[in-house]
C-alpha cells in the first residue's frame, strides 16, 4: 500500500478508536483467505448436493487453531443452521470434548463434505472428490498441528478406502503434512456408549501431540 493510503488508514483507525470502536480488527475477518473460501463454498454447485442443501456448512473455529476435527457431512440441524456438529452428534461431541479437557472454542471443526447428503446417507465418492479441495485449502490456511478424523468417511481420506475405523482408531497416521488420529464418529458413540471413553482417550492423545 502506498504511504499516503497507509497514513489515511491510520488516521481513520485513530478516529474510530476515539469514537469507541477500538475492537475493530484491521485484518477484517470478512476479507481473510478463510472467509473468502467460505464465500466460495456458499455458492458452490460442483456436485449434486447443492440441489438439496439449505445451507453450506463450511466449518467453525479459530483460523489459527492447532487442533482440527473433521467429521463426515452436515446432518439436518447443521444444514438448517450452517454450523458443524450442532445436532445430536454435536451434543455427543461436546461431552467427549469435555471428558478430554478440550474447549470447543479453541478448535476448528469441519466436515469432509460441506453440504448435507439427503436423508443423511453417506456422501458418495464423486461428491467427496468434488468437495475435498475445500478441506485441503482449509487445512493449508489453518495449518493445525493435529487433526482428528471422525469415522470411516474422514478416515477414507487417508487410507483411500471407506472401511476400517475399528482397526485404525487411535493409531497416529499422516495426512498431507499433518498428524491425523482416526477415532469413532459421535453417531457411533451414541449407539455404542462404551466407546465414549475410547474417543476421549484418542482426543487426549491428540492434545499431547500439540507442541
Ligand atoms: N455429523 C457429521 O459428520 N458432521 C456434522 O457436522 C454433524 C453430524
Ligand atoms: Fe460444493 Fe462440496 Fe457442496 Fe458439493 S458438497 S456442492 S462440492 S460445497
Amino acid at each position: 500500500m502506498e504511504d499516503s493510503k497507509k497514513n489515511k488508514l491510520k488516521e481513520i483507525l485513530v478516529l474510530l478508536k476515539y469514537m469507541g470502536f477500538e475492537k475493530i480488527d484491521v485484518r477484517s475477518p470478512n476479507t481473510s483467505p478463510l472467509s473468502n473460501l467460505e464465500k466460495a463454498v456458499a455458492g458452490c454447485k460442483k456436485c449434486r448436493l447443492h440441489e438439496t442443501r439449505t445451507n453450506t456448512v463450511f466449518g467453525e473455529g479459530p483460523a489459527n487453531a492447532d487442533f482440527m476435527i473433521i467429521g463426515e457431512a452436515p446432518g439436518e440441524r447443521e444444514d438448517e443452521q450452517g454450523l458443524p456438529f450442532v445436532g445430536a452428534a454435536g451434543r455427543e461431541l461436546d461431552i467427549i470434548l469435555e471428558l478430554a479437557g478440550i474447549d470447543r472454542k479453541d478448535i476448528y471443526i469441519t466436515n469432509v463434505v460441506k453440504c448435507r447428503p439427503p436423508g443423511n446417507r453417506n456422501p458418495d465418492m464423486d461428491e467427496i472428490e468434488s468437495c475435498i479441495g475445500y478441506l485441503k485449502r482449509q487445512l493449508e490456511m489453518i495449518n493445525p498441528e493435529v487433526i482428528i478424523l471422525l469415522g470411516n468417511v474422514a478416515l477414507s481420506l487417508v487410507t483411500g478406502t471407506a472401511s476400517g475405523i475399528t482397526k485404525m482408531r487411535g493409531k497416529k497416521m499422516k495426512y498431507l503434512s499433518y498428524t491425523a488420529i482416526p477415532t469413532f464418529h459421535p453417531v457411533y458413540v451414541i449407539r455404542n456408549p462404551r466407546s465414549r471413553e475410547l474417543v476421549a482417550k484418542d482426543l487426549k492423545e491428540a492434545k499431547r501431540c500439540i507442541g
